[in-house]
């Protein structure tokens, strides 16, 4: 029989399906995937991830040749060790963004007339000079600011970092689903220093993915998995790509015929453009899988409302739910939306528990401890 399908053993993919979430006029371009795992003998469950590895974008492969003067036919060791053409090896296994510190060293020992520019980056407490001066530059903007480098494919490659997999929460229950995975993905593209710029995983998956198979794994997430017992209070928030695990679980519970009450705090930038899977959450309210969804658009009015805002106006409700024994589930950004949700759930317990400051922050680390708060941010 042959291996189980892993991160070191992933499974050739293929994308059935993708279509906007995101309406003409919207600021954004979030996707709705399908990816089919038939044949892959894999499963999953509801708050896991999807592994993708994507490979790079063939233009930035080809600008990176024609900045070092390479042909990218020439024969390497990739990171397995087997010898590749340079164009494979930089279009599957290194990425060309974040270029790494031993690239910076290799151009010093290269380029010596730019010693005092690029020494100040090797010291090691100039660590964080270094990380703002790379921060959103590509390994070909490094060269082409050092043509003095000339490397050759061998000496490139050795000083790239590997390209990583990215996770994407699965948008899906297997129980509806069990030979595919949907995803609910926020596309980067950006300006910047000069020029577009773009995210490797999520772009390749909006523009070359259906093309051919895809490497995938499941990153299983014990930490995240819905309510043992459906029959208490489930609060869930999920702003912006937050919402994916909450579509799983909801449609896990729909076709349980889950007791509980649910109740979901969805946010993005505007109504009409951006309310992503609109029509379900209507569909779920309706059959009672949802008993409560409240929205936050933060840029319909002039002032910007968020999930925590629309938290903080139900403050009761919520202080309710959560003491009849409720679970607190939070997906989505890390840096700014969770930290300023579990800011609320302090100041919940503070005003509706009549707690201090202290005493709330026990009892929100006591939720965590008793696994009725569960995070997967990112
Ligand atoms: C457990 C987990 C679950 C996740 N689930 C999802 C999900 O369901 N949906 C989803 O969309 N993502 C999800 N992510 C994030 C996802 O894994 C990727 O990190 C994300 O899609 C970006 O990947 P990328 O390769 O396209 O971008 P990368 O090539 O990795 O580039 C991202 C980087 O680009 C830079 N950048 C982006 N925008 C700008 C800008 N405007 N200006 C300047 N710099 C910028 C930032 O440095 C950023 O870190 C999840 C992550 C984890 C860990
Ligand atoms: N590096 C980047 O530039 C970039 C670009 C896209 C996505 N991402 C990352 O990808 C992840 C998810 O992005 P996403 O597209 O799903 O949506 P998102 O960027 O998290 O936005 C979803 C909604 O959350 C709102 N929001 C912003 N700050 C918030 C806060 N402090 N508290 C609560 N809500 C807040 C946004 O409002 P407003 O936008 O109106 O403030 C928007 O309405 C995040 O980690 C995000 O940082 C990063």
């Amino acid at each position: 029989m042959s291996a189980p399908y892993s991160r070191k053993n992933p499974f050739p993919a293929r994308l059935l399906e993708s279509r906007s979430l995101t309406q003409a006029g919207s600021g954004k371009e979030t996707l709705h995937f399908e990816v089919s795992l038939e044949g892959s003998g894999l499963s999953y469950e509801p708050g896991d991830s999807l592994g993708v590895f994507p490979t790079n974008d063939p233009t930035e492969v080809e600008d990176l040749l024609v900045v070092t003067g390479l042909s990218g036919e020439e024969m390497v060791p990739a990171p397995s060790g087997n010898l590749l053409p340079l164009r494979e090896i930089l279009t599957r296994y290194v990425t060309l963004r974040e270029p790494s510190k031993q690239l910076l060293a290799a151009l010093l020992a290269k380029c010596p007339e730019a010693e005092n520019e690029l020494s100040e980056f090797l010291d090691p407490e100039a660590k964080r000079v270094l990380n703002d001066w790379v921060d959103g530059r590509d390994v070909a903007d490094v060269l082409l600011a050092y043509p003095c480098a000339n490397f050759t494919a061998e000496e490139l490659v050795k000083v790239l970092r590997k390209l990583q997999p990215r996770l994407y929460s699965i948008a899906s229950s297997p129980k509806v689903f069990p030979e595919a995975v949907h995803l609910t993905v926020a596309v980067i593209r950006y300006h910047l220093h000069g020029k577009k710029r773009q995210g490797v995983c999520t772009t390749f998956l909006a523009d070359r993915a259906k093309e051919k198979t895809f490497p995938v794994f499941i990153h299983t997430a014990k930490h995240f998995r819905p309510p043992e017992d459906t029959s208490l209070p489930l609060i869930m928030v999920g702003p912006g790509t937050g919402v994916a695990p909450f579509r799983a679980f909801l449609q896990d519970r729909e076709k349980v015929g889950a007791t509980g009450k649910t109740w979901l705090f969805f946010g993005e930038r505007n109504r009409t453009s951006d309310f992503f899977y609109e029509e379900e959450m209507n569909h779920w309210l309706r059959k009672g899988v949802l008993q409560r969804l409240d929205t936050a658009f933060s840029r319909d009015q002039e002032h910007k409302i968020y999930v925590q805002d629309r938290m903080m106006e139900n403050a009761a409700e919520l202080w309710k739910w959560l003491g009849e024994g409720g679970y607190f589930y939070v997906c989505g950004d890390e840096a700014h939306m969770a930290k300023d949700v579990h800011g609320a759930l302090q100041r919940i317990a503070m005003e509706q528990g009549g707690m201090s400051q202290e005493t709330a922050e026990s009892w929100v680390d006591e939720l965590k401890k008793a696994k009725r708060y569960r995070r997967d941010v990112y």
